[in-house]
Parts: C-alpha cells; sequence; structure tokens
C-alpha cells in the first residue's frame, strides 16, 4: 500500500498538462490547452485541459476529471498504478506501508505482470553486459550491426542465455510467482517443466506509450532454418499486439513536433533510425497494421510516411493496410528503398543529410503512388485497367475529408486517364453503398457496444432556454471552484433613515461562499430541479462543511467516475465555447472583472428572481384555470412575490 503522504505528494507535484501532453499533442488555447481528443477518432479538437482548474474535458465522450484520473482512463491503470507511474514522472519516493514482499502478493494481476516484465527487461540488459555470455554473443552481434553503446543502452536491449531455465529461476529466486511468468509467456510451463521462452535470444522490449514494459522481441542468432528468426511475448492481459507500436514510447515527442511518423516494418529499422538521428519512427513488428496502432499515431500527427523494404513482394499487401490510415483521416506517404535495402541497411550505410534527403525526395503521396504502380501493372489490358480504376475509387472513397477526395479524384484521373465526373459518380456509388451497408449493420445491433453510433446530445438549444438548468449549473461551479473562500457580501438591509423613511441601505458581511450559498438557497426553500446538480450540490456542501481544505482535485477523485464526469463538464463547459466559436450564452454578463462575491450574489439573486418569476406564473395559471375564492388569497401571493422581485432586482442592479 502506498502511504497517505506520498498520494498527497503525488498530488501536489502532478500537473494535469504535463501528464496529459505525454499522451495527447496540446496546443493552447486561451488559458487552456485543446487538443485531438484520445478517447475518439474525432477531427475538430474537443478535448480541454485547464491548467488552472487542474482539470481535463473530453467533450466527445463526456469523459474527465484529474491527471489521475486521466491515466486510468487512458493506460488503464488502476488507482495504485496511476500513483506509481506519477511518482516515477515527479522523482518522488514512494513510501508503502506494507512490507515489499506483501506487496508482491496484494499487488493486483495487471501490476504483477508489469512487474515481472519489468524485472526481465532488467534482468536480460543485466545479462548482456555483464556476463560473458551475454558480451561475446549478445553485446558483440550488436556491435556488428553497427548499434553503438548509448543505442543499446537507449532502447534496453538485452540478452536472454542459451540455458533452458536460467531467467525463470532467476525470477523464481527473487519471489516472482510462476503464475505471472507464465501469464507474460516469459516461461513455457509444460506439467513439471519450465522453460525461458526467450533462451539464446537477444531481446527487444516492448513498450508502451507511457514507457513501461508489456512484453519482448526475441531474435535468434544464428541462421537456424527451423526456429523462427523472431520470437514474440504472446498476447496476455498487459500485451496486446494491436494496440502498440514499438518504439513509440521514444518516438512520441519527436513524432508529435515533426508532425510526421515513419513507419517501419522491423525492430531493427527503428534502432536504426534513431541512431542516425531520426526519431519519429515506430514498427507495427512486422504485422499489419492495425486501427488501434493508427489511432495511437493519430493522436500525435496526421501525417504518416510508409517506408517499404526493397523488395517489391510485401509492398501489394500492405497496400491494402493503408487503406485504413487512409480511413482515420489522415495523409499517407509512401517511400521505398532501392532493392535489396530496408530502413535498417539504408540508415547504417547513409549519413543523416543522405538519409534526410532521400526520404524527402522518394516520399510520395499514397494515392499517387498506387495509381502508378496499377497502372504500370495493368500494361494495356482493359479488364486490368477497370480492376486498377475501381481500386482507386474504393481507395478515394474512404477519405472522410471530401475536400481531399475531390482533389485526388481529379489527380487519378488525369494519371489513369478516366472522366473526372465519372469519377466523382463511382465514389459517390461507392459511399452510399458503404452507409447502406453500415446502416444494415447498425440495423442487425452490430455495433451495440461500440461507441461509433452513440448520438452525441445536442443540447445546445434546450439550454439555452433552460435558465433554471443553467443557473443550478452555475451555483454548483461557484461551489466547486470558490465554495471555501471567505468573502464580502453586500447586502441591502430595510432600514429606517433620520427621516424616519424605510431605505435599503447595503450592509458588509463577511462569510465562506458556500454558507452564503447555502443559507441563501434555504431561505428561499429552493430545490434543485435537477437530480444530479442536487446530488452533487449535497455532497459538495458536506465536504466543504467537512473540512478547511476543500480542494478541487481531491475532490474529483474522491468521487465516482459518474460525477468526476459531471462536475468537468460543469467546470469546463465555458471553455467548450471557444472551441466551437459559439457565443458564450448571454444570461451572464463576462466574469473576467467581477469578484467572486459578485459572482456568487449574481447567481443566487438571479435564481431567485427566476423562482419568482415561475411562482407567479404558476398563480396566474392557477386563477385562469379555477375560478374559486382562493384566487384573493393567491393574488396576495403574487403581489408578495412582485414586491421580493423588485427588491431582488433591485440587489441585483446593485451587483451587475
Ligand atoms: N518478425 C516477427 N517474426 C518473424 C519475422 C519477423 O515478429 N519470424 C517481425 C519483427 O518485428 C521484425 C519485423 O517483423 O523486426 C521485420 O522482419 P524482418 O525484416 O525479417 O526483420 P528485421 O527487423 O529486418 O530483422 P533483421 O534485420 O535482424 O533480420
Ligand atoms: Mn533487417
Amino acid at each position: 500500500m502506498i502511504s497517505p503522504s506520498s498520494i498527497d505528494q503525488v498530488f501536489e507535484a502532478a500537473r494535469v498538462e504535463e501528464v496529459i501532453g505525454d499522451f495527447v499533442q496540446l496546443k493552447k488555447a486561451g488559458s487552456n490547452f485543446k487538443g485531438l481528443s484520445p478517447f475518439s477518432d474525432e477531427r475538430s479538437p474537443s478535448f480541454m485541459v485547464s491548467p488552472v482548474k487542474q482539470i481535463w474535458k473530453d467533450f466527445s465522450t463526456g469523459k474527465g476529471g484529474t491527471a489521475v484520473s486521466f491515466l486510468m482512463e487512458h493506460e488503464h491503470f488502476t488507482y495504485p498504478e496511476a500513483i506509481r507511474y506519477l511518482a516515477k514522472k515527479y522523482n518522488i519516493e514512494i513510501e508503502e506501508t506494507v512490507h515489499s514482499d506483501e506487496q508482491k502478493e496484494a499487488a493486483n494481476e495487471r501490476e504483477s505482470l508489469y512487474l515481472v516484465s519489468e524485472f526481465a527487461s532488467n534482468y536480460f540488459k543485466k545479462i548482456l553486459h555483464k556476463t560473458d555470455q551475454g558480451k561475446s554473443i549478445g553485446l558483440s552481434y550488436f556491435k556488428e550491426r553497427g548499434f553503438t553503446e548509448e543505442t543499446i543502452k537507449k532502447f534496453d536491449l538485452g540478452y536472454s542465455l542459451d540455458a533452458w531455465q536460467a531467467f525463470t529461476d532467476e525470477a523464481l529466486k527473487q519471489g516472482y510467482n510462476i503464475d505471472f511468468l507464465e501469464k507474460t509467456g516469459l516461461t513455457i510451463v509444460k506439467e513439471t517443466k519450465r522453460f525461458d521462452r526467450f533462451k539464446g535470444r537477444i531481446m527487444f522490449p516492448i513498450k508502451s506509450m507511457s514507457g513501461r514494459v508489456l512484453g519482448f522481441g526475441g531474435r535468434i542468432l544464428t541462421s537456424d532454418k527451423k526456429a523462427a528468426k523472431y520470437v514474440n511475448s504472446p498476447e496476455s492481459p498487459i500485451y496486446n499486439k494491436s494496440k502498440v507500436l514499438y518504439g513509440i514510447y521514444l518516438a512520441k515527442q519527436s513524432i508529435a513536433k515533426e508532425d510526421n511518423c515513419y513507419l517501419v516494418e522491423g525492430y531493427t529499422d527503428v534502432i536504426q533510425f534513431h541512431q542516425r538521428g531520426i526519431k519519429n519512427v515506430v514498427s507495427s513488428s512486422g504485422t499489419a497494421l492495425t486501427p488501434d496502432q493508427i489511432r495511437l499515431i493519430n493522436r500525435l500527427t496526421k501525417n504518416i510516411t510508409v517506408l517499404f523494404d526493397g523488395d517489391a513482394a510485401g509492398m501489394r499487401a500492405a497496400l491494402r493496410g493503408i487503406d485504413l490510415i487512409l480511413e482515420q483521416g489522415m495523409n499517407v506517404k509512401v517511400c521505398t528503398f532501392p532493392e535489396g535495402e530496408d530502413p535498417d541497411s539504408f540508415a547504417k550505410k547513409n549519413s543523416l543529410e543522405a538519409l534526410s534527403l532521400y526520404l524527402e525526395e522518394n516520399a510520395k503521396d499514397f494515392i499517387e503512388f498506387k495509381a502508378n504502380l496499377l497502372l504500370d501493372e495493368t500494361r494495356d489490358d482493359p479488364v486490368k485497367k477497370t480492376e486498377a480504376i475501381t481500386s482507386m475509387i474504393t481507395t478515394i472513397a474512404l477519405i472522410p475529408d471530401e475536400i481531399k477526395q475531390q482533389i485526388y479524384a481529379r489527380r487519378i484521373s488525369s494519371i489513369m486517364d478516366v472522366d473526372e465526373s465519372r469519377m466523382y459518380d463511382s465514389i459517390a456509388r461507392f459511399r452510399s453503398r458503404r452507409i447502406d451497408d453500415l446502416t444494415k449493420r447498425v440495423q442487425n445491433d452490430e455495433f451495440k457496444d461500440a461507441k461509433l453510433f452513440d448520438v452525441v446530445k445536442n443540447d445546445f438549444e434546450t439550454r439555452k432556454v433552460d435558465i433554471q438548468y443553467v443557473l443550478e449549473r452555475k451555483i454548483i461551479e461557484v461551489l466547486l471552484l470558490y465554495g471555501n473562500k471567505t468573502e464580502d457580501f453586500e447586502d441591502l438591509v430595510l432600514k429606517e433613515n433620520d427621516k424616519n423613511e424605510l431605505v435599503l441601505e447595503p450592509v458588509i458581511h463577511q462569510a465562506k461562499v458556500f454558507e452564503k450559498v447555502f443559507l441563501d438557497l434555504q431561505d428561499d426553500e429552493m430545490e434543485f430541479s435537477n437530480p444530479q446538480f442536487k446530488t452533487l450540490y449535497f455532497t459538495i456542501i458536506d465536504k466543504l462543511n467537512q473540512s478547511d481544505n476543500f480542494e478541487l482535485k481531491s475532490f474529483i477523485n474522491s468521487v465516482d467516475q459518474d460525477m468526476a464526469n459531471e462536475i468537468t463538464t460543469i467546470l469546463m463547459d465555458d471553455e467548450r465555447y471557444v472551441l466551437d466559436d459559439w457565443n458564450r450564452m448571454d444570461i451572464f454578463p463576462k466574469e473576467k472583472n467581477k469578484s467572486v462575491a459578485q459572482l456568487v450574489s449574481e447567481t443566487i439573486l438571479s435564481l431567485r428572481c427566476f423562482l419568482i418569476d415561475q411562482k407567479v406564473k404558476e398563480y396566474q395559471q392557477e386563477t385562469v384555470e379555477n375560478k374559486i375564492d382562493t384566487n384573493r388569497n393567491i393574488l396576495e401571493e403574487v403581489k408578495d412575490y412582485l414586491s421580493l422581485k423588485m427588491l431582488l432586482s433591485r440587489k441585483l442592479n446593485r451587483v451587475l
């Protein structure tokens, strides 16, 4: 268990914009940062981070919270995992309240799998650098391939001894559980026997975006025809091949900065590029690119350059995978290497300047590249040519941006010599067929669990008229932001002046914001109409009542995820209009140069006025509907209300 004081320390140190900045490319937008939601495939940014409030909000999914909850949502960390991660990031030493042996036992499965993987990575490194076999076989092989000491360290490369269970024995000796060794695939268990999966291989640890070891690739050093060149970790609760890109941890910053990502096939391609000085490079590790992997890149940049080995054989198959990238609205270029070269060998042979120049001159727009490639193959065969055109149309039809689509249609029609308008027609037909198809799948409930078709509620219209909703929510906002502040409130009190007239006189009294809110609303017997706000209201008042140091960050962390989502919606909603260029609602004048006391008074008074209006309307309705004796009473009531309203309006005017 992590000690509470360590948790506090972590909370204090963690800056939400820094934590999220490691995963999402954030751009300054006023006093906030904005970026593309890492939780959906959006194209215009609706993800906001507030350094002032220390919260984030994703308007595309409604999720929101603190730095910790971001890590839990995004990295699927548990709470302790998130704390540990932050402690590492901010160099905070964590105090454990339980002995570390027990802790190993108690930590949940995922954490155990991470721990055992981390241990393995350190072990393989140690073997590589510190043992005779490691040095003479592993290290010398890496050196032969041209990797420097620095590179080897940077990628945490390692070596697994050529012995049946050297690693497994050591791990067990260190107290790691055999179940976790088996689950991560590091150890193969057969009845009573145990084998090291990576026996006699050089080791490439595969890391998550945040740098945790998820699994390994191990390359054999002999040219044994029977054994596979590479062995990889099997899928496990922490390692999902289709969601990982080799090198992403070391590349993410450069990808964002260069606004481009090079995609290569192998581990060694990534490493050699880095060593040459090109760092925005990742590998899908020999498998076809998946939508999840593209999404990882999409968070950092819109531009991918796919680098192909010199041999043409794999290229055709790979082309199909690229359609997936287009479909996610990304710009794709492709670059081939000379016959017999792959990115690794080419980077090894050439200087950084030569490599950069080569990439610049040879990276071609994917769609044109594909058109030319297909055209070459058709020669003058009309059937083949029709096939090629159809294939191009299906590709172009996948591009989500219509303008981009048109530009491509024009270029392709000239490259392939087809009529431009016929091209548009075909694309349109293809698209409508796709839509039909999707509709059918929706009707068949195929997306029951998918977020794809979640109805995005556009409640802007309704909210505009629902003043009560807005005001109630404003009260919650005020409580969250300023609840604990002590302010000078001005109240107007009826007093008798020297001439014996009753006048309204301002009286200043000090109070905490939450007390003022609570007492004023209680005076009016005001009830929240929105049930969620009501729950929130009482939860917040309760918290504020209990302790003097109400902290927004810790409060959000203490409530359940639904409530955290609601809170961040309330706190960030103003910011939303910055995103969408919508004008702010006119219910409140700009708050910027207003004191907290003014804001609080104004909000409460506005709500009270509104409620009185409602009451008056109700009464008026009643008097119209049933002409009963009570009319007189009702009229009295209305009169009372109206005079109260007048009083309130005068106060409100003072505030405004
Ligand atoms: N790969 C794999 N299993 C194999 C072969 C390949 O997982 N049996 C993956 C590895 O991630 C490898 C990538 O596919 O890095 C590309 O394969 P290849 O080009 O054969 O390997 P290189 O990375 O070029 O390795 P090397 O240069 O060491 O031969
Ligand atoms: Mn190679």
